[in-house]
């Protein structure tokens, strides 16, 4: 079922049956390079699960990103609620698969899911983080409209470069 749709994407929930295809994405080490490491299977499935309970307790959680003229699963770009500072915020996270990169594609989703959440959701609040040299999640961030909030440190104590915004900053 399609939970959004935009001119060259359409984002539907992650199955099991996504597997295969999703872990070509998180098993690319230059697409994990700011991970620990990249995804085994086992990893690439717990990722899909925690999904699949997410969109149970609420409602949203990390889409697959489809390419439709391409027909394809080609990342995903959602919503979960990251702990940051003890405070669980909303956040919008995305990954893309390499060979689709610099496109636009990220932006396009993540643009998406930030009007899901201000008009659909109706929060006045929304976050990505990621590590500070991370250069493409910043700009994709910085282009939905975030602006650069703090930097903390993450659950796995390395720190994170925090960006925010309000309605009003679309
Ligand atoms: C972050 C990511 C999703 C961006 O995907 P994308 O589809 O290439 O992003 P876009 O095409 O929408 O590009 C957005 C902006 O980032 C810039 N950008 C993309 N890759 C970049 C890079 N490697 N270094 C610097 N800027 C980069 C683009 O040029 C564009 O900015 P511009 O319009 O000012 O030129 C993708 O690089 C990715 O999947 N990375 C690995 C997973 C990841 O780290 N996810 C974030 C976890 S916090």
């Amino acid at each position: 079922m399609t939970i959004l749709e935009t001119e060259r994407l359409q984002l539907r929930e992650l199955t099991l049956d996504d597997l295969e295809d999703f872990h070509q994405i998180l098993s690319d080490p230059i697409t994990m390079q700011y991970y620990e490491k990249p995804f085994d299977k086992e990893m690439t499935t717990g990722w899909i699960i925690w999904c699949l309970r997410n969109y149970a307790e609420h409602g949203f959680g990390l889409w697959a990103v489809i390419h439709k003229q391409d027909n394809r699963l080609i990342g995903d770009c959602g919503l979960t609620i990251q702990q940051v500072d003890g405070i669980g915020e909303l956040e919008i996270g995305y990954h893309i698969h390499r060979s689709y990169w610099k496109r636009g594609l990220a932006t396009e989703a993540a643009i998406a899911c930030r009007d899901f959440v201000f008009d659909q959701l109706k929060k006045d609040r929304v976050i990505s983080w990621m590590q500070p040299d991370n250069l493409a999640s910043r700009r994709v961030a910085e282009k939905m409209g975030m602006r650069f909030e703090k930097e903390t440190t993450n659950k796995h104590r390395t720190i994170s470069a925090v960006y925010s915004m309000t309605p009003e900053d679309r």
